[in-house]
Formats: structure tokens, sequence, C-alpha cells
């Protein structure tokens, strides 16, 4: 599959294979681009910056919206190319398509109400007869890193609001699952943008360092490992840094929650959202604290729950959990389950690597200091533990170098107040799992998790910055 370089389809001169990671066949060969045609798409869109700035608000909603209904239009196409060259369930891989089509539809709303604010400024004597407008200008061209678990929407996430605002974006899809970004790029090709404003380009991991240090693209957002975002935050302080890192999110499911249904439910959602795309999303179920009151019957339909997914070819419709991107994940998820049942966690279910796929699994009684309690697993993995009352939940959901979301099971709407106050994370989901995310809300997290929001209106306030004009002697 070509690159896209400023409106252009190009092929690079190193060419690698995309294979699925369920049963290894060649998905597809694509290329990285030459250090010449890395060079291209950032001088194509560092020239092509004031342009895009100045594009008229409804030339840049009407691209969004159209990329949307061209998304939509090949949402099937989207959705196989998702599953092949990432192992994600079709199930899930639909779920994603459709998500990305929703990110530039609100992509395409907000840039028409995004307009800037005049204040009065004759509050006070002196300031009589001036008044203020603040614009947001982009801060300049983004490079978006984007990773391997969302091929699509994650790189969405990222281009929309940057037209949206009008800042060019150089993309650097994750070199396991360039292939959905790159239709992408076609797809974008055919907007009514300036050609330089968004270019799709493979770049090695070991070239990624140049071009985060490249000083004509100010913005980096990235998504992906905590030790590679705090290396690019390391390496370019004096730029603007948006960092999607990982979590080992926790849900707590409270001695009320035990009405008529409560607990399939809750026991579902989590069985679900732990093992969805095998694990492999920053916000799956991976720690889970349930009242002693309740905890005997979660633990009972959880295992339940888990051990009904179907698990397996990722291209078959009712598969529910697939392989992990690679066989490297999988042994590393065996090895930090055996780590953690060698140190006294007991297995519930599953435990069992075949190949890439991992068999969903469920331990309790972990040790505080296991790697499966205390890092991001990334896996098909949950851990159940038993809490006396909310203080005890929520003091262990804090003790996390991470803090992304988190989910309460509850129906005490003080109980929901106070996890919101208390818990150290970006988003807490009240009667359902941490995993839930409304790609129109504010995305990101605190401590190891990152820094910056993304959700689209968030993005794009975060790739702009204000700029006053002050009108004197105005009459008011
Ligand atoms: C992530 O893994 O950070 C993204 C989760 C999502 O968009 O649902």
């Amino acid at each position: 599959m070509p690159l896209w370089i400023a409106g252009a389809a190009v092929h690079g001169e190193t060419t690698f294979e995309i294979r699925n990671p369920y049963d290894n066949h060649l998905v597809a060969t694509t290329s990285y681009a030459t250090d010449d045609q890395v060079e291209r798409a950032v001088a194509a869109a560092a020239a092509v910056r004031h342009e895009a700035a100045a594009l008229p608000i409804h030339t840049r909603a009407d691209a969004l919206a159209e990329a949307g209904r061209a998304v939509a239009e090949r949402a099937e196409e989207f959705a196989r190319l998702i599953t092949a060259e990432s192992g994600k369930p079709l199930f899930w891989a639909r779920a994603e398509v459709g998500r990305a089509i929703s990110v530039f539809r609100v992509a395409a709303e907000a840039t028409r109400v995004w307009s800037g604010e005049v204040m009065r400024l004759d509050t006070d004597g002196a300031a009589e007869g001036r008044l203020a407008y603040v614009r947001r200008v982009p801060k300049g061209p983004v490079l978006a890193v984007s990773p391997f678990n969302f091929p699509l929407n994650l790189v969405v996430h990222k281009v929309a609001p940057a037209i949206a605002v009008g800042a060019p974006v150089v993309v650097k899809p994750a070199p396991r699952t360039p292939l959905s970004a790159l239709l992408l790029g076609e797809i974008i090709a055919g907007l009514r943008l300036p050609a330089g404003m968004v270019s799709v380009i493979n770049v090695p991991d070991t070239k990624a360092p140049a071009l985060v240090a490249d000083d004509r693209l100010p913005i980096v957002s990235f998504t992906g490992s905590g030790p590679v975002g705090t290396a690019i935050a390391a390496a370019v302080p004096h730029k603007h840094v948006v960092l999607e890192l990982g979590g080992n999110a926790a849900a707590y499911v409270g001695a009320d929650f035990c009405r008529p249904g409560d607990l399939d439910r809750a026991a579902g959602r989590i069985a679900t959202f732990a093992n969805y795309q095998a694990g492999q999303s920053c916000i799956s179920v991976q720690r889970v604290f349930a009242d002693a009151a309740v905890y005997g019957e979660v633990k009972q339909r959880l295992v339940a729950a888990v051990e009904a997914l179907p698990t397996g070819d990722p291209a078959d419709e009712r598969t529910r959990v697939g392989p992990l991107i690679d066989a490297a994940a999988a042994e590393r998820v065996e090895h930090w389950v055996d780590e953690a049942v060698a140190a006294g966690a007991r297995l519930l279910t599953g435990g069992v690597r075949n190949g890439t796929t991992y068999a969903p699994t469920v331990l309790e009684d972990v040790p505080a200091d296991a790697k499966v309690m205390c890092e991001e697993v990334f896996g098909p993995v949950v851990v159940l533990h038993q809490v006396d009352g909310a203080d005890d939940a929520f003091h262990r959901i804090n003790d996390s170098r991470f803090g992304l979301q988190a989910g309460v099971f509850t129906h005490d709407i003080q109980l929901a107040f106070r996890a919101h106050r208390e818990l150290e994370v970006g988003g807490v989901i009240i009667g359902d799992v941490p995993s839930y995310r409304a790609d129109q809300m504010p995305y990101g997290g605190v401590k190891g998790s990152g820094v910056g929001r993304e959700g689209v209106r968030f993005a794009m306030t975060d790739y702009t910055y204000e700029r006053v004009m002050v009108l004197t002697g105005v009459d008011l």
C-alpha cells in the first residue's frame, strides 16, 4: 500500500510485510518513507501552515464531514483491514470504524462553533472603551504518532482536531498496523484541503527521534508506551507534547450494587472489557475491587462470563477475543501470570497460551507487587480483590503509578461524587467499567498515564493558543 505525502501516493524504497497476528497470513506489503520523502512531508506541512490556519470554517468543517462520509462508505473495508492487520475481532473492528466516523462528525460540528471569544474590558475605569477578541491560533504542524491497538480511530483522534483548527499534520502510524491509516490517507488526499496539510508516512521507530526533534513540527501527539512517551517529553521540552500512555484501570463493585440483575451486568461488562481486543486497550479492566458483601457472587459470575467469551479467529463474526499483536506480547503476558501464580496468586480461569492467543484469565489473591497488579498488562488478564468498603477500594485504586480512568458500580449518588472527587484519574465512569469512552469527552490521564487530553474539542484546545486583540476607543 502506498504512503500519502502532500496528497500524492508514493512508495518508499524499503518494503515490509504486514502479517495477520492470528495465523501469520500476508495481509499487504508497504514501505518505509525514504529520508527524502520524510523531508518532503515535513516541509509540505511547514509550507502550508499559514494557508491551513487561514482556511474558512466551512472549508474545514465540510472536509471533515466529507471524510466521515467517505469512511462510512468504505466501513466494511476498513473493519476487515483493521482485523487483518491487528488481529482485532471483526466485531470490535466494526465498532472502531463506527467510532472513527463519529469523531469526524463531532469534529465537523465543533469546527462550526469554534469562534473565539469577545470580552468587554471596561470592568475598570482605566479600560473604558476597550474590547478584546480572543481567537485560538494553531501552534503549528502536528506530528501524530499512533499505536497499534486502535489503528484507525486513534489516528482520526489526532487528524480530525488538527484539520478542525487548521493545523497541518504528519502521521506516523504504528509500523505493525499502518494499513488503515494509509487507507485513511487516501481518503484525506481526496478532500478539498491544501495538499500539504496531511501526510501519512511509515517511519521505522529507530528514525522517529529525528522526526520528534524537528522544530517544524512544534506539537507532538503520541499514544503508546510509557517509556517512549517519557523519552519524547524529555527530548523536546520546548515543544507541546501530548502523551496518551498506559494504565492499569480499576473497577470497584460497591456493596449496594446488588439489585436484581446488577451483578450479572457488572460481571458481564467486566468480562467483556477486560478482554476486548485481548486486553490491548489502555482502559481495559485490569483490577477489580469488590466489596465483601458481593465478592463471592461477583467472582462466580465473572469467571462464568469470562469462560463464555468466544475466543479464536478474529475474522469470525462470533469471536470476541482474538490474538495479541505478536508472539512476544503473548509470551510476556504468560510470563507475568506465571510469575503471579508462583508468588501465591490463585488462577480462577485461563492461564493458557496458544501461539499469539492467550486465554482470558482471572486471578485472585494476587500480591500487591506482582506485575499483573501494578504494571500495565495489555493482555486479557483481570485481577480480582476483595475490599472492605469504599475507603479501602479508593485507596487501592489510587495506589498505582497510573491514572487514566476508573469505573464505580454503585447506585449511591453521594458515593459517585466522592469517587469523582477522590480518584486520581482522568475519568470516573459510574455504573460501568473504566473502559467506557465516548469520543467527544475529554480523554487522558494523570501520573504515569500521560499529559494533555484528546476528545475532539479538548485536542483542538491543546493544538492551539489564545491570541488576544484589544480594540481601543470602542463605543461600548
Ligand atoms: C486507548 O487504548 O488509549 C484508547 C481507548 C479507546 O479509545 O477506547
